[in-house]
């Protein structure tokens, strides 16, 4: 950022976000503890926690704050170039930014991955999904193939990568990246880009269809026989 030009707040990061965030790294701890350690019952209470989750935040991919919509982090292969030789658009640098985003988009994909085989996975001992015993054992096969080999590794990975892009960029590049989505806001050149949207209504809101999320979990839930 230059030194010389005055800063201002702004909100990047609505508290739906940020609650959704930090409920989906709480809960992938526990869905990796309690798998590796044979606690299915937590197993299957905390995959409805995340079923729960990553609806909302798919919903609110398209109604949420600015910065947290699909549409403004969905970018083009040209401005991802851009960004990786240092030209990228001011207002790309704000939310995710183009090189971001795909590891955004990558760990949405994989945790919804993870949860859909989990619902149809079966560990042919005790363990059955909700969703197991409507389809096909070669389908059951596949989706514990992918939960229990593939997908459990894809995830972890894409963790680890998370995890070592954010050490990396707060570290080595000195970026303002963790405090915000604790607290919301960055600290941008002042401009006139948008803030996102985060006050009593749009926080109703998000309650409403996290609430609508949770009930559709408890029911995928009701139908383990
Ligand atoms: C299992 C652990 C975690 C998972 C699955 C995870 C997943 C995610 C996801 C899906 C996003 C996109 C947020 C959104 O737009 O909805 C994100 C962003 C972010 N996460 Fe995590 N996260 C994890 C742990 C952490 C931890 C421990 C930290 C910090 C120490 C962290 C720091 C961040 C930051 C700074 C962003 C925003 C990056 C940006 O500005 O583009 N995450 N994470
Ligand atoms: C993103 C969330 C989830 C993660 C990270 C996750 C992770 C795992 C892992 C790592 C295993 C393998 C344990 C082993 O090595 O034997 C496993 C097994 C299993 N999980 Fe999940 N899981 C998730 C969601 C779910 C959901 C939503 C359900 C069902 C409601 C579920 C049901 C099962 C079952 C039935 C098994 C046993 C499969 C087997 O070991 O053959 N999981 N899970």
């Amino acid at each position: 950022m230059d030194p010389g030009r005055p800063v201002v707040r702004l909100r990047v990061w609505d508290l739906p976000t940020r609650v959704f965030h930090w409920g989906l790294a709480i809960a992938l701890v526990a869905q990796f503890a309690s798998a590796w350690n044979g606690a299915m019952e937590w197993h299957f209470r905390g995959g409805y926690c995340v079923l729960a989750l990553v609806m909302f935040r798919v919903v609110w991919g398209f109604i949420g704050g600015h910065w947290s919509r699909f549409v403004t982090f969905a970018y083009a292969p040209r401005s991802i170039v851009l960004y990786l030789r240092g030209r990228a658009a001011p207002g790309h640098l704000v939310g995710h930014t183009p090189l971001g985003s795909l590891s955004v988009f990558a760990l949405i994909v994989v945790v919804c991955l993870q949860v859909v085989s989990g619902l149809f996975s079966d560990d042919e001992i005790a363990a059955s999904g909700p969703l197991a015993r409507m389809v096909s054992n070669a389908s059951v096969a596949l989706a514990t193939g992918w939960h229990a080999v593939w997908g459990q590794w894809i995830l972890l990975t894409l963790v680890i990568l998370h995890l070592a892009a954010v050490a990396y960029y707060v570290r080595v590049r000195r970026q303002e990246l963790i405090w915000p989505m604790v607290s919301g806001d960055k600290h941008v050149p002042e401009s006139s880009l948008p803030a996102s949207r985060d006050d009593g209504g749009s926080r109703v809101m998000a309650l409403l269809v996290f609430v609508a999320c949770a009930l559709t979990a408890a029911w995928v839930a009701s139908l383990r026989a």
